[in-house]
């Protein structure tokens, strides 16, 4: 049975599986994946064997499993090498703690991470493990790292574990893990044809050769717009400064640490940007000189001028009709956030602003999360829970998108749109 409305209907999907006691829910998953339409491959670590045999997965996809990886598939090929490339999307369920290390350490030794590390698909890991593993900083780390390649985590569940135990790591459910596949889907080519400017990270405005003034701006959640613009099928710009994350793959990078290196990036690839999104933190100001060498301790203590930097968005915002990108600012404030982001959106000629709290009992600076409220001209414009920052980015595009699309309808030019919006 396929359902041809869905998302998944006709993708190439290969499920990874590695050995968890939860293997077995893999099966559901295969085949409520095969239900949804999707053509499915299952990739088996050599210790998922013991759970689960390959004949179980072969006999509910009807293609062979790839449980080796010294093997050839029925064509001489590679199997995990041809897996890889012919993939839409790579989901790992059960992850292991094993496998999360090995992935995070970029290892080939089994079918399953070969298999991942040769692909250039979309990665969702769907980890299980015993809670004293998931909450191991070992493994924290290799999530991390693994969020950082721009892997999805469908994060596991708290309920009844194989020890005995209740604690967090029980696999997700397999319609939560579908629901991830499917809205990988669910908005490819929407961005077709588009270029986006995203800018990250905080910047560095250096006082001498080894200090600067900066701030903790970790540009993950720029990165998260980045990398879901880019797998809605946008051409992305990503204009860097100084981030703990590294810059995603598929996407064009320029480094940028300085407010006014920035400002350069910014305004020599906004002309050609259908979207420009600033989630950058740039520096209100910098210091008015920089010592070509480092100052040293004299005991006494030390004053620095600073002085105001360019303000890059409302530069953005005076470019003429038909160059200006459709605007998208960001707002972080400790105080009165919606007064300061509507101000700021009609200051700067802004067209959306997403607004954070900082400073407060929840920081969105540096954090996994991020409770974000948008602001239109009208106000505010939505009411979203704390969730994780790709989520955050996917329901940001959702909404840039319907806005884009009605201030500049495919069809008519940007002059003529541009008009109508003002
Ligand atoms: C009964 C049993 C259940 C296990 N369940 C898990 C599990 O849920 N998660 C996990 O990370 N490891 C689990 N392990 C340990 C892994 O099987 C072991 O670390 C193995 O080396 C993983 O190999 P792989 O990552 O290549 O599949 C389990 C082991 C046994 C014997």
């Amino acid at each position: 049975m396929s359902d041809e409305g869905s998302p998944l209907a006709g993708r190439r999907v290969v499920v990874g599986v590695s050995g968890s006691i939860a293997a077995y829910k893999a099966v559901s998953l295969v085949r409520l994946l095969a239900e949804r339409g999707a053509v499915v491959d299952v990739a088996m670590t050599t210790a998922a064997t013991a759970f689960v045999t390959p004949l179980t997965f072969a006999s509910l996809t009807h293609r062979p499993v790839v449980s080796e990886v010294m093997a050839l598939d029925p064509d001489e090929q590679i199997a995990h090498v041809e897996l890889a490339e012919g993939a839409d999307a790579i989901v790992l369920a059960p992850a292991t703690a094993n496998l999360l290390a090995e992935l995070a350490a970029g290892l080939a030794g089994n079918a399953v991470t070969a298999m991942a590390l040769a692909s250039r698909a979309p990665v969702i890991v769907a980890p299980a493990m015993d809670a004293g593993m998931w909450t191991h900083p070992a493994t924290l780390r290799n999530v991390e790292t693994l969020r950082g390649f721009g892997h999805i985590i469908v994060e596991p569940e708290v309920g009844a574990l194989a020890s005995g135990l209740t604690g967090v790591g029980r696999l997700a459910e397999s319609d939560t893990i579908v629901a991830a596949v499917e809205s990988l889907f669910a908005h490819a080519g929407e961005l077709e044809g588009l270029h986006v400017v995203v800018s990250a990270g905080g910047t560095r405005e250096p006082i001498d050769p080894v200090r600067f003034l900066g701030n903790r701006s970790s540009g993950k959640m720029g990165v998260a717009i980045a990398e879901a613009a880019r797998d809605r099928g946008a051409t992305v710009t990503l204009v860097a400064g100084s981030m703990s994350v590294p810059a995603p793959r598929g996407v064009t990078a320029v480094e940028a640490t300085t407010a006014a290196a920035m400002r350069t990036a910014v305004l020599r690839s906004a002309p050609s940007a259908d979207i420009l999104v600033m989630a950058a933190a740039v520096a209100d100001f910098a210091p008015k000189r920089t010592s070509n060498s480092k100052i040293k301790r004299d005991g006494a203590g030390l004053q620095i001028d600073l002085v105001a930097n360019p303000d890059i968005v409302a530069e953005v915002g005076e470019m003429a009709d038909g160059v200006r990108p459709f605007l998208i600012g960001f707002a972080a404030e400790t105080d009165d956030l919606e007064a300061n982001a509507l101000s700021k959106l009609r200051d700067k000629g802004l067209d959306l602003i997403v607004g954070n709290r900082v400073g407060g009992p929840f920081d969105a600076i540096g954090s996994e999360d991020n409770k974000v409220t948008v602001f239109g001209a009208e106000g505010p414009l939505t009411d979203w829970p704390m969730l994780p920052k790709r989520q955050v980015a996917e329901r940001l595009w959702d909404l840039i998108v319907d806005r884009y699309r009605a201030a500049r309808p495919p069809a008519g030019s940007r002059r003529s749109t541009r008009a109508r919006r003002r």
